[in-house]
């Protein structure tokens, strides 16, 4: 046997810090194997919203089905794995604590590593697993119900955050908005869907900007904003168009995201910029940054919509550059709900 030829490394990986139970087989961080998502979003759209103590109980009563499929869809049992990815933060304390109790478990019954993953690097690694030729350094922006980052990807595991925002993330104003205007949960792919028939033009939301700092977000403004022109309509008894609304709202968001984008971009000379995380699906964001990075000769990232929102593929791609750079965790691995990117394991909470 050639030993220059590296053997694969095969992670199994779980997902479980929000509504989204999951479970994938990723070799060598590029190839999906197998991909598994039970969403409970049905279930918490009879609340508008996730209820963090149902979302933890039918993760209980999922993880072992999901994790089963994984493993028999890529047709691979636990001996032939290389290493027990998981999620450990952020998210929800109590839906994280069931994807780590599960993978400890695995991980320690069948004499595996263990490596906790944080769920942003994973959003970004989304993008390894399409594209590739994408290597680090990159720009990324990532953009979901819980999170709105810069990220400089200096290199597998290392990050520099340049911007974040102040207030809501990007994902959750367009839940509030959609709810508003009566699109119900979860707001995002309806807003992307009813704005096709609006006018992005028809009604003015403010852009928000955040003084001094040019990388951060605000998100609020633009969500009162809306509030007060439904507000205004109902109170003159006039009717407001629901799609101009979509329209316009999702207009004013994916301005102020591309163009603090390319201002980035040309701060930081970058020639790759990747979006990640459950708004990167939007596409009027997908097509306004395309054509922002085609102008400037960029090449823009995306993954497919199935790994924009939460998956555990790219919490398994994530786990291989951790396990190629060393990343083992201990079974005192606990999660930790606030957790920072790049931030290390630093016990128990
Ligand atoms: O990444 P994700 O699944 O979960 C978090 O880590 O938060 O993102 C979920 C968010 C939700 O707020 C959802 O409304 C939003 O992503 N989203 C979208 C679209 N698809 C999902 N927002 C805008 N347009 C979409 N097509
Ligand atoms: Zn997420």
């Amino acid at each position: 046997m050639n030993e220059n030829v590296e053997k694969d490394v095969l992670i199994l990986a779980i997902e479980s810090s929000c509504d989204e139970t999951a479970a994938a087989v990723v070799k060598n961080g590029r190839t999906v194997l197998s991909n598994i998502i039970y969403s409970q979003i049905a279930l918490h759209t009879l609340y508008g919203g996730v209820v963090p103590e149902i979302a933890s109980r039918k993760h209980i009563e999922k993880i072992n089905q999901v994790i089963e499929a994984a493993l028999s869809e890529a047709g691979v049992t636990l001996k032939e794995i290389d290493g027990v990815a998981v999620t450990y933060g952020p998210g929800l304390v109590g839906a994280l604590l069931v994807g780590v109790a599960e993978a400890k478990a695995i991980a320690y019954a069948a004499k595996k590593p263990l490596i906790g993953v944080h769920h942003i690097e994973g959003h970004i690694a989304a993008n390894f697993i399409e594209n590739p030729e994408l290597e680090p350094p990159f720009l990324a922006l990532v953009v979901s119900g819980g999170h709105t980052h810069f990220v400089r990807v200096e290199d597998y595991g290392r990050f520099d955050i340049i911007g974040r925002t102040r207030d809501d993330a990007a994902g959750e104003a367009f839940d509030k908005v959609a709810r508003a205007i009566g699109l119900g949960y979860p707001g995002g792919p309806k807003i992307d869907k009813t704005a096709k028939e609006g006018n992005p033009e028809a009604v003015s939301f403010p852009r928000a900007h955040v003084e001094e700092a040019p990388y951060d977000f605000s998100f609020s403004g633009v969500k009162s904003s809306v509030l007060n022109y439904i507000n205004g309509c109902r109170m003159k008894g006039e009717e407001y168009s629901q799609a101009d609304i979509a329209a316009s709202f999702q207009k004013a968001v994916t301005d102020v995201l591309v163009e603090k984008a390319m201002h980035a971009v040309e701060e930081y000379h970058a020639d790759k910029f990747a979006i990640a995380g459950g708004v990167a699906s939007n596409s009027a964001l997908r097509a306004a940054m395309q054509e922002a990075c085609e102008r400037r000769g960029i090449k823009l990232y995306y993954p497919s919509p199935v790994y924009c929102t939460d998956n555990a593929a790219m919490i398994g791609a994530a786990a291989y550059y951790e396990y190629k750079n060393g990343t083992r965790h201990g079974w005192d691995l606990n999660a930790v709900p606030n957790l920072k990117l790049g931030e290390r394991y630093k016990g128990a909470v």
